[in-house]
């Protein structure tokens, strides 16, 4: 796929809607993981799904939340119409049209038990990331968790091979698994999504090392930083705010 553009389009969104199946690793143990981690804050106040998607997540997420309501976020009026349609309308989830570039969502009526974001902070530039860590910070309440699932920057040109040939084999192994055939993995190629290939900079795709996260995260007031899982250049994290 071509990127002219600097953001995010409807395009895109569309194009992530029919490859996500096959070209998110592992989605169903991230998916377990991230709702672990946000069940295990032990503050109260509503959860924040950050750039939902499609809302696999948010739904999972609303499944386990006994209080509060779970805040779905995202720029795309089509992944957002989207998360709605598979939540079946359930009161408890709230959703807006935000650029996550932009602080002024940031102000909450009330602390938040948890926020978790998957695929979606590495659109931000590494200065924004570092306000978006501060702003959440101070958005959730004590005992209240981060849990951030990522695509990383490798720090080495052999960490870049590795990710891109890792992403290729998972997405021919999801594709092998959930269609039969490797239809996955070609419209994966046909659509140039593993940015771990290109070395040109990317206007859209700006991810950070993992090191970076750590230090940005530390660096923001979170303790216990860690890392949950990895594979293929991506990770899941928690930060935790004592
Ligand atoms: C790769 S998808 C990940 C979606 C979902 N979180 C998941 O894990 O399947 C990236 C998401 O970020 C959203 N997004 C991209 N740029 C954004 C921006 N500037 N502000 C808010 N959301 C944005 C897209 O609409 C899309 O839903």
């Amino acid at each position: 796929m071509s990127r002219p553009a600097a953001t995010w389009s409807e395009d895109d969104s569309d194009t992530y809607r029919a490859l996500s199946a096959f070209v998110v690793p592992e989605r169903e143990r991230q998916i377990a993981i991230i709702v672990e981690l946000v069940n295990s804050s032990t503050a109260e106040g509503d959860v924040l799904d950050l750039c939902c998607g499609e809302g696999l997540l948010t739904r999972a997420l609303l499944a386990a939340t006994a209080t509060g309501t779970v805040l779905a976020f995202d720029s795309s009026p089509g992944m957002v119409a989207a998360t709605r349609r598979l939540c079946g309308g359930d009161p408890r989830l709230v959703t807006a049209i935000v650029d996550i570039a932009d602080r002024s969502w940031r102000r909450f009526g009330r602390p938040l038990r948890a926020a978790a974001s998957s695929l979606a902070v590495h659109h931000l530039d590494d200065e924004a990331k570092r306000a978006l860590f501060a702003d959440l910070f101070a958005a959730l309440a004590p005992g209240g968790v981060l849990a951030l699932a990522d695509v990383i920057r490798p720090a080495t040109e052999a960490g870049h091979d590795i990710a891109a040939r890792m992403w290729d084999e998972e997405v021919e192994r999801r594709s092998l698994a959930l269609a039969g055939d490797r239809s996955g993995l070609a419209a994966f190629r046909a659509a140039d999504w593993n940015h771990f290939r290109r070395r040109e900079p990317d206007l859209v795709d700006k991810p950070a090392t993992l090191v970076e996260h750590a230090d940005w995260l530390r660096q923001a007031g979170f303790v216990a930083v860690d890392l949950h899982w990895m594979l293929a250049g991506q990770m899941i994290m928690s930060a935790w705010k004592r």
